[in-house]
C-alpha cells in the first residue's frame, strides 16, 4: 500500500442554507479543497451523503456534482452509511490512492437538510434505524439515543450535570468556529433547563438540522512532497498530513441485539484497526474529533476509543480533561452539537479540522503543539463506524 496525504481541505458556514442548493454548497467547499490542494487535476472523487433523495429528491448525486464542479468525465462514486457517509467516503478515497488506483482523489460530503420540516427530517433520520424493529415502531433516533443514556447513567451513575457539561464545552469550542451553525455560548443551567426531546436528552443534548458540505484532497506521498516543497530551497512551505491508520466495523442496527448498550463495539474495533495501522495507541493522541450527534455518544465514544476507562467519560468531561485546554482535547471544532450535523458532509469535517490544527491554522481554537489526531465517524447508533488517525509528517 502506498502512503495517503491530505493536500487541500475546503467548507463552508454550516446552518439553514435555505437560498442555496446541495450543488451550491457542494462546488463551494470542493472548490475551496482545490484551490487550498493548488492542483489543476483530479483523477477520481468520493461523494458522502445519506439520503439527498428523500431530502431534496435527487439520486445519481456523483455524476451530478462531476459535472457541476466542473469535473466532466472522471469516476464518481457515491458513498452511503447513514451519519458515517463522510468518513466512509475518505476510506474509499484512502482505498483509491493506496492501491495505486488514483494519484489525485476528491472527497467531499453534503447533506441539505433544512429543506423539509423537522417532524419530516426526523422520518428520513429513522430510516437509518432498523426498519421493523425500531422505526415501525415509532422510535426516533433521540429516542434510541435516550434508551443508551439511560443505560449509561444506571451502570455508571453519569449525571445530568455531566451530560450538560458536553454541550457547554463544545459550544465554547464552536463560538471560536467561524463554520459553526450555533455560535452561542450555554450554561449547564440552560442545558438542563432546555425542552425535553427524549427522556432525559433535551433540546441542548442534540446535534441539530443542518445544511452543509465539506471537501478534502487526498494524494500519493509522492505528489504530495512535490507540491508542498518550493522549487528553489526544497523546503516544505506547509506541513503534510498523512492518513496514517484507518478502521471500519460495523454492528447490529438494532438495539435490543446488542450485549451491552453501554459502548459502540463498531467504534472499538474500527479503532483497534486504526491504532495498528499506524502503529499508535490511545496515549499517543493529541486531540481528537468524535460523533457527538447526542451528549451522551462523545462520552460512550471516548470510552470506546480507548481514550477513557469505560464509565469515566462523563467524570473526564467534568474535570476538565476533554477541554480545549485539557489533557485530551475533543471536538475543538465544536462537534457535532455546535458545528452541526449535515450527516455526509460530517465525517469530511471532521478531517477538515484535523488538518487545520496540525498546520497550526485553527487560529483562536489552535491546540499547542497537535502533532498527531483521531477522527471518529459513526453511522446511526454505532451500526456502522470508521475510525481514522492523523499525522504530521
Ligand atoms: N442545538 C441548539 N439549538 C437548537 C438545536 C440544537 N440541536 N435545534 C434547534 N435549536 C434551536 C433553533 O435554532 C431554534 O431557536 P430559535 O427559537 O431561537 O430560532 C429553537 O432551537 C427551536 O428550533 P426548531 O428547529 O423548531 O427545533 P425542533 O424542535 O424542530 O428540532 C431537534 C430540535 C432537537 C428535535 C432537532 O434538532 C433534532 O431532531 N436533532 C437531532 C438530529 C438527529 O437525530 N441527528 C442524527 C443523529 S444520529
Amino acid at each position: 500500500m502506498r502512503d495517503v496525504a491530505i493536500i487541500g481541505i475546503g467548507i463552508n458556514k454550516w446552518g439553514e442554507l435555505w437560498n442555496k442548493s446541495l450543488r451550491d454548497i457542494y462546488v463551494e467547499a470542493a472548490l475551496n479543497a482545490i484551490d487550498d490542494a493548488k492542483i489543476d487535476r483530479i483523477d477520481s472523487m468520493y461523494v458522502g451523503s445519506m439520503s439527498p433523495g428523500i431530502f431534496i429528491g435527487q439520486e445519481h448525486l456523483s455524476s451530478l456534482l462531476s459535472d457541476y464542479l466542473g469535473q466532466g468525465s472522471i469516476p464518481t462514486t457515491r458513498v452511503e452509511s447513514a451519519c458515517a457517509s463522510g468518513a466512509l467516503a475518505i476510506r474509499q478515497g484512502f482505498i483509491d490512492v493506496a492501491s495505486g488506483m488514483s494519484d489525485v482523489v476528491l472527497v467531499g460530503g453534503v447533506e441539505k437538510m433544512s429543506d423539509v420540516d423537522s417532524s419530516k427530517a426526523t422520518d428520513i433520520l429513522a430510516t437509518a434505524l432498523d426498519s421493523e424493529w425500531e422505526a415501525f415502531q415509532g422510535i426516533s433516533f433521540a429516542g434510541i439515543y435516550a434508551l443508551i443514556c439511560r443505560a449509561h447513567m444506571e451502570k455508571y451513575a453519569t449525571t445530568r450535570n455531566q451530560l450538560s457539561q458536553v454541550a457547554v464545552k463544545n459550544h465554547q469550542n464552536g463560538l471560536l468556529n467561524p463554520h459553526a451553525q450555533f455560535q452561542m455560548k450555554l450554561t449547564v443551567e440552560q442545558v438542563n433547563n432546555s425542552s425535553l426531546v427524549a427522556d432525559p436528552l433535551r433540546l441542548l443534548d442534540c446535534s441539530p438540522i443542518t445544511d452543509g458540505a465539506a471537501a478534502v484532497v487526498m494524494c500519493s506521498m509522492d505528489v504530495a512532497k512535490k507540491i508542498s516543497r518550493t522549487s528553489s530551497t526544497g523546503t516544505p512551505n506547509r506541513p503534510i498530513i498523512k492518513l496514517s491508520g484507518s478502521g471500519h466495523a460495523t454492528d447490529t442496527i438494532a438495539l435490543h441485539s446488542r450485549h451491552d448498550l453501554t459502548t459502540f463495539n463498531s467504534t472499538t474495533l474500527a479503532a483497534q484497526q486504526a491504532y495498528k495501522m499506524s502503529s499508535l495507541t490511545p496515549k499517543d493522541i493529541h486531540f481528537a474529533e468524535v460523533h457527538d450527534c447526542f451528549t451522551i455518544s462523545e462520552i460512550i465514544a471516548c470510552e470506546s476509543l480507548g481514550f477513557f476507562e469505560r464509565g469515566i467519560g462523563a467524570l473526564a468531561t467534568e474535570r476538565g480533561d476533554t477541554s480545549l485546554n485539557g489533557k485530551l482535547p475533543i471536538n475543538p471544532s465544536g462537534g457535532l452539537k455546535s458545528k452541526g450535523n449535515p450527516l455526509g458532509a460530517t465525517g469530511v469535517a471532521q478531517v477538515y479540522e484535523v488538518v487545520t490544527q496540525l498546520r497550526a491554522e485553527a487560529g483562536s481554537r489552535q491546540i499547542k503543539n497537535a502533532r498527531r489526531a483521531l477522527t471518529q465517524n459513526m453511522g446511526g447508533s454505532g451500526g456502522s463506524s470508521l475510525v481514522h488517525i492523523w499525522e504530521v509528517l
